[in-house]
């Protein structure tokens, strides 16, 4: 089966009332984790890679890697570019084939922010891809300026339900992702903190409201930091520290209901494979053969990734509708 395009996967979701999960990768071992769990779900699944991403494992390999994906597995697969930086690295992504980029202008004032994605969807749009911006920045639930005096004041960090109709139609944007007291890592939230999903709401039926339809709506930092892998991190020998706090899934859960239709998860991983590796190089320190701490790392991610498109993003069963 070819790549599925971003497109597709956002219209039966929106329709079936289910989030794509979109994972990040970054190697062999993770992609597989990710393909083999939405496989044995039948799960549709967004693959994201980031620039870091670009510049630790080769743009060339990623391809490849995914190329192998598609070609094994047979659930729709898009492609997509977490967090673009500029025009060009836009492009180039375009060009090579991914199904959606990210151009993420949110640290810029409005105008630039508007400026920067419209150029990117102008270029995509002509090359069968589509484009998520975001407006708000994602600095967590403790910078929320924004909500000083009640309501929905401008000028704060998190998104602005009216800002967010005037930035999806000067941009042409396909999909938003939304700021409202997310942030990306394991240490998301102090002490009763959590997701602004009332504004959430605000933002879906503000856009619903201006004629944009059930417009799709993207949730950056939706790892939930489980705390049984941080005990097991820690009790592995990591210094996690006892600050770490995820977005619960609860609220993941509303989040999917109300329409946020992808939704970003990349800290999970990284936990899940921490965790297992450190925990085999603990029990057997004479280890040194990669297979015996990838092995056991790739099947503590796949069972997360299990976990996340069955029983929280409710995309699996999905993939042949
Ligand atoms: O949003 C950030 C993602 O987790 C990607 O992180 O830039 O370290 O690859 P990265
Ligand atoms: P997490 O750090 O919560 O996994 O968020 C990942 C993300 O938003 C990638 O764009
Ligand atoms: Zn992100």
């Amino acid at each position: 089966m070819p790549l599925t395009h971003t497109k597709d996967l956002f219209a039966k979701a929106l329709k079936g009332k289910y989030a794509l999960g979109a994972f990040n990768v970054n190697n062999m071992e993770l992609l597989q984790a990710i393909i083999e769990a939405c496989e044995e779900e039948k799960a549709p699944v967004m693959l994201q890679i980031s620039k870091g991403a670009r510049q630790y494992a080769n743009p060339v390999y990623l391809k490849k890697l995914i190329e192998a994906a598609v070609t094994l597995s047979n659930i729709p697969i898009a492609v997509h570019l977490d967090h673009g930086d500029s025009f060009e690295l836009c492009k180039e992504c375009i060009d090579e084939g991914f199904t959606s980029v990210m151009i993420d202008g949110s640290h810029e004032p409005f105008d630039k922010n508007v400026e920067v994605c419209k150029r990117v969807v102008d270029y995509a749009h002509k090359h069968n891809c589509v484009v998520e911006g975001e407006l708000g920045m994602l600095v967590g639930a403790q910078h929320d300026d924004g909500e000083e005096g009640g309501g929905y004041s401008k000028g704060g960090v998190y998104t602005h339900p009216d800002e967010a109709v005037e930035f999806v139609r000067l941009t042409g944007v396909d999909s938003l992702a939304v700021a409202i007291g997310n942030s990306h890592g394991a240490y998301k939230f102090k002490g009763e903190q959590h997701l602004d999903l009332d504004r959430l709401k605000a933002i879906k039926k503000a856009l619903m409201d201006a004629g944009l339809g059930d417009y799709p709506l993207v949730l950056h930092g939706a790892s939930s930091v489980p705390k049984e892998l941080i005990e097991e991190i820690n009790h592995y020998g990591g210094k996690m520290g006892t600050e770490t706090a995820g977005v619960p899934e609860g609220d993941i859960e509303i989040a999917r209901r109300v329409g946020c239709t992808k939704v970003n998860i990349d800290t999970d991983l990284r936990l899940a494979m921490t965790a297992a590796i450190r925990k085999a190089f603990a029990e057997n320190p004479k280890e040194f053969d990669p297979r015996k701490y990838l092995g056991p790392a790739r099947a503590k991610v796949k069972e997360l990734v299990r976990h996340k498109v069955r029983d929280v993003l409710c995309c699996a069963g999905h993939a042949f509708d």
